[in-house]
């Protein structure tokens, strides 16, 4: 029995050396054709959409469960900013010193043994797959809008979308509320036992842009990023724009008080405007496509990041200068704060610049998501045959449907916030991990070339993973349903392991059975 547990123990803590990996990206199929310049615009394209066009709005006026931060969510920003710099340093030493797709799942491989490497890939299907829900529900609202802007010209039941349509099931209750309405008169709903029903949401929207990317995907990530470059060019000119139009109306008195809700409202803007930051990992996770990933990955992690936090503190300067606190819109604060100033045209094209981020974000997340399924399946956690590459594109076309499908089929249950949350869950995990597998690689590596280092490790790793926890902690205190599913998703990650994962054998060791 002792013996047995013993084996078990060895199996899953059984790592996958830093060499196979690097031998089995250099005999991929995948192509290599991205250089620093698609590297960068897969990151800005991967971080700026939701967060500063959609949540910036509850990060400074107060989420679901907690005051907001005010003009400080600046303050917010930058703790958010600092966390994600110590984690970005930490993925930039290790993508750099292991080039090859997968991102802190393949790293927790090589670190820490294949339980906890499922664990985090696990983990890691919440920042993308769920994140990507979040972002293609924002997306059918700001679709809506736009259209909305031009109701004087098409058809009500274009520009009217029914109650239905929508899973931003927080603000339908709301509405029917408001009108005294049966929500169940609104809404399909599923009837599950012991009396829970889930609202369903016919997302159409969502699912039309969620399918049309996947087959550009599957074209090709070339042409993938081509269209995400445009995308960028796009929604960067419009927060430029934003910015500069915008800071001619500044009225400091309304950046008075600054902190009306003090360290907690700070803390929890902290909590929701880390949505914003999300993302800049997927550039390693596009490693093995990567030209010379040795040098371009650091520079287009950090350049990412740096250049978002500018872009951020400045809109929410300019957003809580033009707009009095308790005026700020939640549902499309930029466009908000321009008709407010009269000028409406430029609130039109803040929808369309949204429109492009968030379709950037959905594609660069959804490239993420395929190519951790990848990694995962090629060490046989998921049936191997869903790696197949399709034969004239060079791309894995059947987990890239997978992940469109996951996506699809999330956006008609999924509540945007729960999600939204869920997915800030997810990628404070991953951080934490990353920033361990750091300190563990310097020990059991460390002659390893590293093409770039965290500098002064170990403080900056160690900060990282007190800083992400303490949010991971202060969360969880204060409760919620997306605590609960983090959870439930840890329970169910672990089921799979113990049921697929743990009997297949990986071909590269021999398990102590
Ligand atoms: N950072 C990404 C966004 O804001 C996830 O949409």
């Amino acid at each position: 029995m002792k013996q047995k547990a013993l084996a078990v123990f060895k199996n899953i803590i059984n790592k996958k050396s830093t060499d196979i990996f690097i031998q089995e990206s250099k005999t991929t199929e995948l192509k290599k054709t991205l250089n620093i310049f698609d590297l960068l615009i897969l990151g800005v394209s991967a971080v700026v959409g939701t967060g500063i066009f959609t949540i910036i709005g509850s990060a400074i006026i107060g989420g679901s469960d907690g005051a907001g931060a005010g003009t400080a969510v600046v303050i917010s920003m930058l703790i958010a900013a600092t966390a994600s710099l110590f984690s970005a340093l930490a993925y930039s030493e290790i993508a750099a010193m292991i080039p090859v797709a997968g991102s802190a799942y393949t790293f927790t491989y090589a670190t820490m043994g294949e339980f906890m490497a499922w664990m985090v890939g696990w983990v890691l299907m919440l920042e993308y797959a769920i994140g990507n829900i979040t972002v293609a529900t924002a997306w059918t609202g700001y679709l809506t809008q736009l259209l909305k802007g031009f109701s004087h010209v098409l058809p009500p039941f274009v520009t009217n979308f029914p109650l239905w349509l929508r899973n931003d099931f927080r603000s339908m209750y709301a509405i029917c509320d408001k009108y005294g309405w049966d929500v169940h008169d609104k809404m399909p709903f599923i009837q599950l036992p012991f009396g829970i029903e889930i609202p369903v949401a016919i997302n159409i929207p969502a699912i039309f842009i969620v399918l049309v990317l996947t087959i550009l995907l599957i074209k090709g990530v070339k042409e993938s990023t081509r269209v995400a470059g445009i995308m960028v060019f796009v929604n960067l000119s419009i927060i430029i724009s934003f910015v500069l139009v915008g800071s001619k109306y500044v009225a400091p008195e309304n950046w008075v008080p600054f902190a009306p809700n003090g360290i907690e409202g700070i803390l929890a803007g902290t909590f929701i405007i880390f949505f914003a930051y999300i993302g800049f990992d997927a550039i390693s996770t596009a490693a093995e496509e990567t030209k010379n990933p040795q040098k371009d990955l650091p520079i287009a992690i950090i350049g990412t990041l740096v250049l978002c936090t500018i872009l951020y503190v400045s809109v929410a300067l300019v957003l809580t200068g033009i707009v009095p606190l308790n005026n700020i819109d939640t549902q499309a604060p930029l466009a908000h704060a321009m008709r407010l100033i009269g000028k409406n045209w430029y609130a039109g094209a803040i929808s369309v610049g949204a429109l492009c981020a968030l379709t950037s974000v959905l594609l660069v997340y959804q490239l993420g998501t395929t190519r951790i399924f990848y990694a995962i399946a090629r060490d046989n956690f998921l049936p191997k045959n869903i790696m197949k590459v399709h034969p004239k594109f060079k791309t894995p076309h059947i987990i890239t449907w997978i992940s469109g499908l996951i996506v699809i089929i999330g956006s008609l249950f999924m509540d945007l916030n729960i999600s939204a949350e869920l997915c800030n869950y997810g990628t404070f995990a991953s951080f934490v991990i990353i920033c361990i597998e750091v300190l563990i690689l310097r020990k059991t590596e460390p002659d390893r070339p590293r093409p770039f280092k965290v500098p002064f490790c170990p403080l900056f790793p160690i900060l990282g993973i007190i800083m992400c926890s303490c949010f991971m902690i202060y969360k969880s205190l204060k409760g919620g349903d997306s605590s609960l599913y983090f959870l439930l998703w840890i329970i169910m990650g672990l089921a799979i392991y113990i049921a697929y994962g743990y009997k297949n054998k990986r071909y590269y060791e021999n398990k102590n059975e």
